[in-house]
């Protein structure tokens, strides 16, 4: 015992009843002694939390080998009260001797397809504006090798495994991927960059590896992802822990692409509005070593995609397409699609379901707005 602590109980003594006291004295100590066990178990090292490679059985012993995260295996015993262990349980063990202590509760492990959206994408090529040898290179290159695998092998050439669409925001980029998914029947998987980055720390190696195992399951396939720039960064340091993880994210995707081949029919589409930070690892031959940048459309563009966007809409005859396209030179395919849909509303409110030239002229003017008052923030952000 501490001596602050007796001196505590003792002074108290000199004061009243004997009874009263001891009673008082049985009470501290209780508090003590409870403290005490409350301090031991904050000295108590952390356990590390690891993966069961396999179980083993010798009589009734049970042992263990271990997966350490740095991926160092271990041949360990086991608690026993850890039941029911199998291979690929997540597991908590000490620091010392890695003796397995106890299991992490299922919750922890997550489905997948929780995580990525997973679809069948009704988009075709009809319905992609402009970006003509875009959109010939993305068929040559994922198209055709998932359709007709066998004339790859007899020409003796190996088609890329995924490629890396880029360029501003609105584009396309994403309409392309879908398009090309929809094409080929394949199913669609997207994840999100910096979502598997933000959300999942210290389990995006793991979910990387999840979407590729789902993405062979579910072939033919195509991994959409989105914001790739947030993994393969080449600005990160490796400061802080959060960034560790993000390199350990990315060298998952990098060992996710290299491990399968170039004529199985699971593809990948990276997408990025910043090519400019892209660490070049991601783009190295036999990766995603195609590059298509997906640019601002050009005034045929533009003409395409208005027209796409208009074609369940009816506009009044005399509407001058040309003004309104002059108009909005600059503008993405997103944001054309976005004036259409307001010079939609303009009509509704005019109680009409016709749509007349000036419904596009108010609602250029509105989507330029919004544009420029983002465009702020943008420059607030970074500036
Ligand atoms: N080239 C295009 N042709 C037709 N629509 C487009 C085009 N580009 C963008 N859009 C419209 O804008 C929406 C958003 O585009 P998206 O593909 O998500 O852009 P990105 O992925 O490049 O940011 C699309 O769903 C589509 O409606
Ligand atoms: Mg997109």
């Amino acid at each position: 015992m501490k001596p602050g602590l007796d001196k505590a109980v003792f002074s108290y003594s000199t004061s009243s009843d004997s009874g009263e006291l001891e009673e008082e004295n049985k009470l501290l100590r209780d508090t003590v002694e409870q403290l005490r066990g409350e301090i031991e178990k904050y000295r108590s090292p952390a356990l590390l939390v690891a993966e069961v490679g396999d179980v083993i059985w010798q009589g009734d012993a049970r042992h263990a080998v271990i997966k350490v995260p740095n991926g160092n295996q271990f041949y360990v015993e086991v608690s026993e009260h850890v039941k029911d262990l199998v291979p690929g349980d997540s597991i908590l063990v000490e620091q010392k001797n890695l003796t397995v202590v106890d299991k992490v509760s299922s919750t922890k492990k997550f489905a997948v397809e929780q995580f990525v959206i997973l679809e069948k994408p009704t988009v075709s090529w009809k319905d992609v504006g402009g970006l003509k040898t875009q959109v010939e290179e993305i068929k040559e290159v994922i198209e055709l090798p998932l359709k007709k695998p066998e004339l790859f092998r007899k020409v003796g050439i190996t088609p890329p495994k995924g490629i890396l669409l880029y360029g501003p925001p609105g584009t396309g980029k994403t309409l392309l991927a879908k398009a090309v998914a929809h094409s080929t029947k394949s199913t669609f998987i997207e994840v999100v960059g910096s979502e598997l980055v933000q959300k999942f720390i210290g389990e995006g190696a793991k979910l990387v590896k999840e979407i590729f195992e789902l993405a062979r399951e579910k072939a033919p396939s195509v991994v959409f992802i989105d914001e790739i720039d947030a993994l393969a960064s080449k600005r990160v340091d490796m400061g802080t822990s959060g960034e560790r993880e993000v390199q350990r994210t990315f060298m998952q995707l990098l060992a996710e692409i290299d491990g399968f081949k170039n004529l199985g029919n699971v593809k990948i589409i990276g997408c990025t509005n910043r090519r400019d930070i892209l660490d070049e690892a991601v783009v190295r031959p036999g990766r995603l070593d195609r590059l298509i940048e997906v640019p601002t459309p050009k005034r045929d563009g533009l003409k395409e995609i208005l027209k796409i966007h208009t074609r369940k809409m009816k506009v009044e005859k005399r509407a001058d397409m040309n003004k309104i396209l002059n108009k909005m030179e600059g503008f993405s395919g997103a944001e054309v699609k976005a004036v259409v849909t307001e010079a939609g509303y303009y009509a509704i409110r005019a109680n009409r379901t016709l749509v007349k030239e000036a419904d596009f002229f108010k609602a250029i003017v509105k989507v330029k707005r919004t544009e420029e008052a983002e465009g702020k923030d943008f420059i607030g952000m970074f500036g």
